[in-house]
């Protein structure tokens, strides 16, 4: 039985987050979708908000689940039985950071990590991207799951 650990903010998931966690579904028995709770970073949606929309994006697989996380990405993994961590990589200019966390969490840890391309269509995409069209009034059509773009024109009606 092999666990993949999928961190990130997911704030919001995009079809970039999914296709991710939909290869992992593939590959491995069990898929943890890591939700990572960072007040600091002032999130949009709450960890329990981006855990709640993980699950309704997710429910055409039934080896994958989510859950949020303080601290350490290596506690999760420890506390989860996890036996990988996965990151998607949409270009050269995500891997110099991704290898640096790789390589740290590998001394912290002994956990690997393993890379997974984004898919082409995909590789612009970012949850930042999407809240800026959204906040402008474009449409995200084809980028985040019908749910989400409700949830986010919601929150973004909210704070105008
Ligand atoms: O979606 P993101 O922003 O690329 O996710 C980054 C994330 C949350 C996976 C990363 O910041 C993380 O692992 N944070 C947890 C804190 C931690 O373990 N830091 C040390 C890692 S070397």
């Amino acid at each position: 039985m092999i666990t993949a650990l999928v961190p990130g903010s997911f704030d919001p998931p995009t079809y970039g987050h999914l296709d991710i966690i939909e290869r992992c579904a593939g590959l491995f028995d069990r898929v943890v979708v890591a939700v990572a709770n960072n007040p600091a970073k002032s999130p949009l949606f709450s960890a329990a908000e981006r855990v709640a929309l993980l699950e309704e994006c997710c429910t055409r697989w039934d080896n994958v689940s989510a859950r949020s996380f303080d601290g350490l990405l290596v506690e999760v993994v420890r506390r989860a039985g996890a036996d990988v961590i996965v990151k998607g990589l949409r270009a050269v200019t995500d891997f110099e950071y991704e290898l640096q966390l790789a390589q740290m969490n590998r001394r912290l840890s002994g956990t690997v990590t393993l890379f997974v391309p984004t898919s082409a269509e995909y590789g612009y995409l970012s949850s930042s991207l999407v809240k800026e069209v959204v906040a402008f009034g474009g449409s995200v059509e084809g980028l985040v799951p019908p749910t989400v773009a409700r949830a986010l024109k919601e929150r973004l009606a909210d704070e105008r």
